[in-house]
């Protein structure tokens, strides 16, 4: 028999057992929004790039990866949920769509980048509703320094730049130490090195928050930027930090970071270099900028939307009168042991209805207390972003997500 194949990028590849990327994502993994003229994300990634000029910014690195550079080039342990099927997108057991952009790290270190930014389209398999896609995107940014007294009095001059431009911003920051028992400096480095990079880091980062909501925001000597640290856990870098800032009245979750994993610049071939790390999601950030109410929008191809954008600038979003939407429930008999998981479910009504789903929910559950089988019921909300959906059209995708749900998952429709 003919080995099954996928097509990603122009490239085939065999299929296996791991093999969990359908159409539905396969049709967008070449679409690069954060290269498209005038699109919010472009927008925002140039944004980014303006308060990093003296670095190095690469925006074309495709998604496939093997899941040892996705993971264990980073030291995840190998128990990690990331690594799941249910979590993420394989194109089969050795080789994925990345699911963040530190994949790159490693590759970036080797060519001998020393301080650079990188934007991607990375994926996660997830829950469907207005602030959660399949598909996302990231900069990661990194710089590293030569771990002596010579790179160490670059760090201080640095910093001292740093210092002196927020020093007139109206800015208050919320900091953390820089080190602490429970998010300790790696055994591998010189404690004062290490404190001097994580200041680095935290300088540059406040002033990037400056560069991104100072302006949109109007703020003042007495109404100043928020900016709060937490110490947060990653297992590519030690401390490690999140980045919090406050915005239209709410703390918004802004990105991951900490100083690089000694174990990563190692693999690197750079050991004689320490430095730090960050991530950010671009869609969230976009999101508040620009007033985009719902993610699914930046996929969008309608002129009311694209054509409000102009490239470089900021501008608020007008929302335009929205379709009306339909729901539809599902209720099945799922028996003892069935391992069927809601991303699948979410996967499978993606792959059925594409952009014209909505939002999935899980509306009622319970277990039967004589067969033990589980009953669920899911809610799924159709709407289409650019015409009427009518009840025939959605009969018949509800038809499909019913019947794909029979065929692959083993349940008995109530
Ligand atoms: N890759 C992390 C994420 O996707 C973010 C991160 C990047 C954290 C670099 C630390 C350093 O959540």
């Amino acid at each position: 028999a003919t080995q099954a194949k996928v097509e990603v990028l122009g490239q085939q590849f065999p299929t296996d057992d791991f093999t969990n990327i359908k159409p539905a994502i396969l049709r967008k993994v070449s679409a690069q929004l954060h290269l498209k003229h005038a699109h919010p994300l472009n927008t925002l990634r140039k944004l980014i790039e303006s308060a990093y000029p003296d670095f190095t910014h690469a925006a074309t690195i495709s998604p496939l990866v093997t899941p040892f550079k996705n993971f264990d080039e980073l030291s995840f342990p190998l128990d990690h949920p990331g690594r799941a099927k249910t979590d993420s997108y394989y194109v089969n057991r050795d080789m994925m769509l990345r699911t963040h952009t530190s994949a790159h790290e490693v590759e970036m270190f080797r060519k001998g980048e020393t301080k650079w930014l990188l934007t991607a389209d990375v994926y996660r398999r997830d829950e469907i509703d207005a602030s959660h896609y399949p598909i996302f995107h990231q900069v990661e940014g990194a710089q590293i320094f030569t771990a002596d007294a010579a790179g160490m009095r670059e760090v201080e001059a640095d910093n001292e730049r740093l210092a002196g431009i927020l020093a007139s911003a109206h800015i208050a920051i919320e900091d953390t130490p820089h080190v602490s028992p429970a998010n300790p400096v790696q055994p591998e480095h010189d404690p004062v090195f290490a404190e001097l990079v994580a200041k680095n880091l935290k300088l540059s980062l406040n002033n990037l928050m400056l560069t991104l909501f100072g302006g949109v925001q109007g703020i003042s000597k007495e109404n100043p930027l928020r900016v709060r640290w937490i110490e947060s856990y990653f297992p590519f870098t030690s401390p490690s930090f999140e980045v919090e800032v406050y915005f239209q009245d709410e703390w918004l979750e802004i990105l991951g970071c900490g100083v690089v994993i000694q174990a990563t610049l190692n693999t690197a071939g750079v050991p004689n270099k320490i430095g730090w790390a960050f991530g950010l999601g671009l869609e969230r950030i976009a999101m508040v900028l620009f007033s985009i109410p719902d993610i699914r929008m930046f996929w969008s191809e309608d002129e009311r939307f694209l054509s409000q954008f102009e490239d470089g600038k900021i501008t608020s979003f007008k929302p335009y009168s929205k379709y009306p939407s339909c729901f539809k429930d599902v209720s099945f008999w799922v028996s003892q042991g069935n391992t069927l998981h809601e991303n699948d479910i979410c996967d499978l009504v993606r792959d059925v209805a594409g952009d014209l789903v909505e939002d999935v929910k899980r509306i009622d559950h319970f277990v039967h207390p004589k067969t033990q089988r589980t009953s669920l019921c899911y809610r799924i909300h159709y709407r289409s972003m650019d015409s009427s959906l009518s009840n025939e059209e959605v009969n018949v995708i509800q038809d499909q997500v019913i019947s794909r749900l029979q065929e692959h998952f083993d349940v008995e429709i109530r």
